[in-house]
């Protein structure tokens, strides 16, 4: 497995001193990113959070493969309901290891697909419905908390449609010892797998929220896991030469906070890392958006995710890049192997503006074309720097996401907030349950309608 970081166009030296890092810049953070690890490191073995240790539960990745490996060949779609942290991973791993929508190829039962249903909008839901055959469905219900509005108003549909029998169609992940969906699960008799409490949602990817979705579809969890386990290695590494996690972190970091770059482009030239770009935009925004540090100070620290995508981007959001305001970093995403080159045919037809691109490769043209975007950008000043993948198979998926998921927790410690929990979602969440009378919730019933009249009035 080989990650490489490649931060040469963040440092001044290249795109100067104002938006650039110097190097006495660079080498006056590195306790800083030191410590950051340190102090992850303790509270990971506090047990306060367990993402790390996800892809060594041996355990569970056979339990989860057993599973997979009983019920293949009884359906031909998995219908994931899940939101945010419940549904991301698989989105991300689906798109990055079978290729992206809508081009996944016919399914069937030894090639099933993979219908998310992560929006209440009913034309999304409705449409899936029509799209799958409750015989050859097979209902994966995801919710740590077990009460999420969203899945519980879409799984309760789905679950009505599989019919009486449909319960020997569902599996269901969540907490064990607390939620709704657990109760329902256990009196239902679904199979069930558990998320553990210390892995937040957004983190969840390679515990059993990701992992059995894609042991359903197909994927090989076990090489998933083994990437990430060894990212894992590389990301305790108190040295930043050979950890990309720790010093992407760092690099991020001193662009963000010393140069003033409050929006970071995740930009990958790879249409199967366009989910994971997805998956990473929740990721970023809902661990580093934050009213106040660890110390009760109001920073209201974030820097928001962009995802772009090379080149479609190139003709749509990069003339912003080069010459809009230079408040962004752009992250490139690549991947040095792509599994087919994409030959362009020889012919040549004898026009200037089709010849030149006779007998290459697509390949070629996707490396070029992000490589001239870099040195656009930085001849521009504007940072960038890029990750390279060595190929795009599970063991580098599961790498990639794990070093992602490590890069966020040390910018975490970095700006000394909580990464790992989410108030800033809560508030609007009690307003619907008010809303749709959920017992508990009539004082944010009453708020919401005190807002409304307020609204009213001001309209006029
Ligand atoms: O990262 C998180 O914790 C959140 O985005 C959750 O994943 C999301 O709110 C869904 O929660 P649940 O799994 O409880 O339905």
């Amino acid at each position: 497995m080989k990650i490489h970081f490649d931060d040469t166009n963040l440092r001044a030296a290249m795109i100067g001193d104002v938006h650039g890092l110097k190097s006495a810049e660079i080498k006056a953070g590195q306790p800083e990113a030191l410590k950051a690890l340190a102090g992850f490191q303790a509270l990971v073995e506090e047990g306060r959070y367990g993402f790390p240790h996800q892809p060594f539960q041996t355990a569970t990745i056979q339990e989860i493969e057993r599973f997979g490996a009983q019920v293949r060949g009884s359906f031909d779609t998995v219908c994931l309901a899940g939101i945010g942290g419940s549904a991301l991973g698989a989105w991300a791993l689906d798109c990055g290891l079978r290729g992206p929508h809508p081009v996944q190829g016919a399914f069937t039962p030894t090639h099933p697909r993979l219908v998310i249903l992560d929006n209440v909008d009913p034309a999304l839901t409705l449409a899936a419905l029509e799209s799958m055959n409750p015989k050859k469905t097979l209902v994966v219900v995801i919710a740590k908390s077990g009460a999420t509005a969203e899945t519980v108003g879409a799984f309760l549909i789905v679950r009505d449609w599989l019919g009486p029998q449909g319960a020997k169609r569902i599996v269901a992940v969540t907490s064990e010892g607390r939620g709704d969906l657990k109760v329902l699960a256990t009196r239902e008799g679904y199979p069930t797998f558990h998320v553990p409490e210390n892995v937040g949602g957004r983190f969840s990817v390679l515990s059993p929220v990701g992992l059995v979705p894609a042991a359903l579809i197909g994927v090989n969890i076990r090489k998933l896991c083994k990437g990430a386990a060894g990212m894992t290695r590389l990301a305790w590494l108190p040295d930043l030469a050979r950890n990309p996690a720790l010093r992407s972190a760092l690099m991020l970091y001193l662009s963000w906070t010393r140069k003033n770059k409050p929006i970071q482009v995740a930009f990958p030239y790879s249409n199967r890392l366009w989910g994971t770009a997805f998956w990473f935009r929740q990721l970023w925004a809902e661990s580093l958006g934050k009213a106040k540090t660890r110390q009760g100070e109001t920073v209201h620290a974030g820097q928001t995710p962009v995802a772009a995508l090379g080149t479609t981007d190139q003709h749509s959001q990069v003339q912003l890049y080069m010459e809009g305001p230079n408040d962004k970093v752009h992250t490139f995403w690549t991947v040095a192997r792509p599994a087919s080159p994409g030959r362009i045919p020889r012919q040549k037809l004898g026009l200037e503006g089709f010849d030149y691109l006779a007998g290459q490769s697509l390949a070629k043209l996707l490396d070029v074309e992000q490589r001239s975007t870099a040195a656009a950008l930085a001849a521009n000043h504007r940072p960038n720097c890029a990750f390279t993948l060595d190929r795009l198979d599970e063991e580098h998926l599961g790498a990639f996401l794990q070093l992602l998921e490590f890069q966020t927790a040390f910018l975490g410690e970095m700006l000394d907030i909580n990464a790992f929990d989410q108030e800033g979602v809560e508030l609007g969440k009690k307003f619907t349950f008010g809303l749709m009378g959920r017992k508990g919730f009539e004082s944010y019933r009453e708020e919401y309608q005190r807002y409304e009249t307020k609204r009213a009035q001001v309209r006029g």
